[in-house]
């Protein structure tokens, strides 16, 4: 099928080229050259495992390219994805400014043939029609507009898009669900099944999706809170009720809370819709709380150590980025961490495998922050070490080596990464989530 992506960042792309992988013919338009051109030239913007080799394959075998151009670009389309950024406003609302300027360009050049316009950037209840308005207000072919949101996770994305634990497409026409049948049926079988419904379910699902997981975080940081009140050890107790079956082991790892692109952003839009429905939806509210502090969970751990104490101590940093295998350092954890100890009047030297360079332009102007190339070299002369992504790198880390390197043997691991009496043994203080501090005085 001919298949038009609008909109080439982390969904965008990697929908791109799994499509094209599958067979597909397919053109991504974005509307910033500089990453067109890099495109152009085999240049992955984003770091995402096994994508660089799926855009080189695709476009060497012809089925991917790349533009600017969105009337070119939508020229021969059947199915036109819109996967365009919609950040939080300030009062927690989805920004749809570039959904609905796109969907009112598409109107003037859509081809002349039927085709379905798909939405698969996370958009409020309602989108789809408003969608379907902007590009009918100037259409003179026929077309559909489908709700087809993206559940990826960024380090795992390509993983995720071609073995995808569900699709679901929210629809109002057969004609529509062919297309979209047709689309996903490399992707789909019996264990990945395709869900069929209105565009208003498919919308809210993506949110529920996200706001639930949110949820289970935030319970299990509180929870790590008590146990820490409790003398108990969360460690332990998350694999115990994870053992239950309705409960399930994952996404119960307490830690510095969860960031990234979505989580935050859906948790507040979701909220948002909520109060304009007049549902005062209170689980949301408490997670959301819960998941925004829960980064100074760590830093308050830094005060009790050196007696609030910040000022002239210097703090090497393991992880920026929001999650391992990513680039990604929207609303990371580590940026909120590092803000309060500047705010404290301490230094931050910080190493990522991948998002230092992302964190090296926010802090341009500041002195009190430097990025490395290299874990080792973070820790020179600091007072502590803080583990802020739980990049497998930094697990296999040689203890003896950061103890040698750091000022005095003292980690904050905001990720649980070490067991305690591994690094307790090593001669280091150490403080984690929700279990007992070892080795402190
Ligand atoms: N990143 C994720 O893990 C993820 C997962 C599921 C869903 N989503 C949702 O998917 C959507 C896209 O997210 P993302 O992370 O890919 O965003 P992104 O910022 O990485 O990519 C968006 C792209 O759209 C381009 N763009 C912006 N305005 C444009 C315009 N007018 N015309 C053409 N291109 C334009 C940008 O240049 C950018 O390349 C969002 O709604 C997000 O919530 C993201």
């Amino acid at each position: 099928m001919n298949v038009t992506i609008v909109g080439t960042g982390y969904v965008g792309l990697v929908t791109g080229c799994c499509l094209a992988e599958a067979g597909h013919r397919v053109v991504c338009v974005d509307n910033d050259e500089s990453k067109v051109a890099g495109l152009q030239k085999g240049v992955v913007p984003i770091f995402e495992p096994g994508l660089e080799e799926l855009v080189s394959s695709n476009v060497a075998a012809g089925r991917l390219s790349f533009t600017t151009d969105l009337a070119d670009g939508v020229r021969e389309a059947k199915a036109i994805f819109l996967a365009l950024p919609t950040p939080p406003q300030a009062d927690g609302s989805a920004d749809l400014t570039a959904v609905l300027a796109v969907a009112k360009q598409l109107g003037k050049h859509l081809p002349d043939d039927y085709c379905v316009v798909i939405n698969k950037s996370t958009v409020p209840v309602g989108t789809a029609e408003a969608v379907r308005k902007a590009i009918a207000a100037n259409a003179k072919s026929e077309f559909d507009v489908v709700s087809n949101p993206e559940f990826l996770r960024e380090g795992l994305a390509v993983k995720d898009f071609r073995e995808p634990e569900r699709v679901v497409v929210g629809v109002t026409s057969k004609r529509a669900e062919a297309v979209m049948r047709e689309l996903y049926a490399s992707f789909i079988n019996a264990s990945r099944p395709l869900y069929v419904t209105d565009p208003a379910t498919a919308e809210l699902s993506k949110y529920a999706a996200n706001t639930f997981l949110v949820t289970k975080i935030s319970f299990m940081n509180e929870m790590a809170r008590l146990s820490e009140l409790m003398g108990a050890d969360v460690d332990v107790l998350r694999q115990v009720i994870g053992a239950d079956s309705r409960i399930g082991h994952k996404f119960l790892y307490p830690g510095i809370g969860s960031g990234g692109s979505c989580f935050p952003k859906d948790v507040r839009a979701l909220k948002h819709m909520s109060d304009e429905h007049g549902y005062d939806f209170k689980l949301i509210t408490a997670a959301m709380n819960v998941n925004e502090k829960q980064p100074l969970v760590l830093v308050d751990k830094i005060n009790e150590h050196f007696e609030s104490d910040l000022k002239v101590k210097s703090f090497a940093i393991w992880g920026l980025a929001f999650k391992p295998n990513t680039d990604d350092i929207r609303d990371a954890p580590a940026l909120v961490i590092i803000d309060a100890l500047l705010k404290a009047g301490a230094k931050v030297t910080a190493y990522d495998p991948e998002a230092g360079g992302h964190v090296r332009q926010i802090y341009a102007d500041n002195k009190a922050v430097k990025i490395v190339d290299e874990k080792y070299q973070a820790l020179k002369a600091a007072d502590a070490l803080l583990i802020a992504t739980e990049w497998p790198e930094f697990a296999e880390a040689d203890l003896k080596k950061v103890a040698g390197a750091l000022k005095q043997p003292v980690i904050f691991d905001g990720r649980n990464i070490f067991q305690p009496k591994d690094v307790q043994k090593a001669g280091f203080a150490y403080y984690s989530i929700g279990r007992r501090p070892v080795g402190a005085a």
